[in-house]
């Protein structure tokens, strides 16, 4: 069926969505992408228009909360962009309308329990629909689920076979966080606190897993500071890790185990190699633990929210965005004790400027790349969604480099 668009930008007025719009504008005008932004109100709209200097976008209203509204919107693009977050708030109706239309989707949810509800209720109709639902294309969880990907490449190519083990390090990143960033995390901590069901699926590294995967290896996580020989580097505990490391699981399983039964995955900050590094590591791994603790207590979250977090809408500024950038290593090694290093980089702030550029690239990637023709309908992680030719997209448009450095 003939769609109207390309790619339709739901959450244009969000702090992330616009600085999406702006790079679909600088990117994609003139070209062959014919791509509208939507929102739940005009005004905003034409606001944010105006402020980005890009008047010609067509816009379109709906609102989360009205299905129908959203119903009429998935069914006029080959692709969703939806920046309308909490997910686990607001996400839903975008998701089901989009699988019941067969229209693509894209998201930047870190919220695993919610994937998890998305994926139970509607796998099985974006199977007959042939919608690919692709979850967390953003800062998490491209750059690991992508960087593994390469990895094993690579690992198979140099070795014969992939890495049993693979380790994500962030070496170095700035940039700083927004208001629905903020939200969505605090709102997992919230729900966690009250529930112990959802803290179990949360500490289960195989919980995005489909049903009847094979995979039991114990799995080590980083859970505070430690010296790492392999690394030769203090590490701390990484906020990304609780998701990065479901979506790398489900990838292997959707990858047909590509990467083994008994693949381990973890991921972690290097803080130094020194003791300064190793204070580092106690630090963040302090901080961190305040900040869970913090926003699980009623008063706390209150205090936090209303003082130190960032505020809907609100996030880093244009200079902190283009002064950011991100530089992971990952460490894989074979059963035989062979071992290859590889780096992924990012050129602006990690949650935003090259967020923004990672999932506006999977968006018109499911709208025009060939190569993503023969994908079948279904939840998909970008790897198995995408694997190199998103890669290659993202290294050509976007900033990022994937590269081997032993
Ligand atoms: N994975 C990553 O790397 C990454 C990076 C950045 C952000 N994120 C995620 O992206 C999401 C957006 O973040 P943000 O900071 O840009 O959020 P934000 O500025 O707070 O924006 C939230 C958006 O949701 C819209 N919205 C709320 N209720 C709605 C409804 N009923 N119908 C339609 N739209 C509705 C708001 O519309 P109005 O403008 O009309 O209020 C606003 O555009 C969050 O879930 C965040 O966690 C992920």
């Amino acid at each position: 069926m003939s769609k109207e668009f390309d790619v339709i930008v739901f959450g244009a007025t969000s702090f992330v969505g616009q600085i999406v719009c702006e790079y679909m504008h600088s990117q994609y005008a003139g070209h062959e992408v014919k791509w509208a932004m939507a929102a739940r109100s005009q005004h905003k709209l034409d606001s944010v228009k105006h402020e980005l200097g890009i008047e010609d976008v067509p816009t379109l209203i709906a609102d989360a909360s009205d299905q129908e509204s959203i119903d009429a919107l998935s069914a006029q693009t080959k692709v969703i962009i939806s920046t309308v977050g909490p997910y686990d708030l607001y996400g839903e109706p975008m998701v089901k309308a989009c699988v019941k239309h067969g229209t693509d989707y894209v998201d930047l949810t870190g919220e695993p329990q919610w994937i998890r509800k998305m994926i139970d209720r509607y796998e099985a109709d974006a199977k007959t629909s042939g919608a690919r639902i692709v979850h967390c294309c953003g800062f998490d969880s491209i750059p690991s689920d992508l960087g593994v990907f390469f990895l094993q490449q690579q690992a198979k190519q140099r070795f014969g076979k992939p890495c049993d083990q693979v380790k994500t390090r962030v070496k170095a990143m700035k940039g700083g966080a927004s208001g629905g960033t903020v939200a969505s995390l605090v709102n997992v901590v919230k729900q966690a606190s009250k529930d112990a069901k959802l803290r179990k699926l949360l500490a289960n590294p195989y919980a995005l897993c489909p049903e009847g995967h094979r995979f039991n290896a114990h799995q080590n996580n980083v859970n505070h500071a430690k010296y790492e020989e392999e690394t030769g580097s203090w590490v701390a505990p990484f906020i990304m890790a609780s998701i990065n490391t479901r979506v790398v699981h489900r990838s292997n399983a959707l990858l047909g185990n590509e990467y083994g039964e008994r693949f381990l995955y973890d991921e972690a900050m290097m803080t130094g190699k020194n003791a300064k590094g190793g204070l580092m590591g106690w630090a963040v791994t302090a901080t961190l633990s305040g900040l869970m603790v913090g926003a699980a207590l009623p008063p706390t979250r209150w205090l936090l929210e209303n003082t130190v977090l960032p505020k809907p809408g609100e996030g880093p500024s244009k200079e902190e965005q283009r002064n950011g950038f991100f530089d992971f290593r990952l460490f894989g090694s074979t059963p035989q004790k062979q071992h290859i290093v590889v780096k992924v980089t990012g050129d602006r702030d990690p949650g935003y400027g090259s967020t923004a550029k990672m999932l506006s690239e999977a968006a018109v990637c499911l709208a025009h790349d060939t190569e993503m023709n023969d994908v079948e309908g279904g939840f998909l992680t970008p790897a198995s969604a995408f694997g190199e030719t998103l890669i290659k997209r993202l290294e050509q448009n976007a900033g990022l480099t994937f590269s081997v450095l032993a």
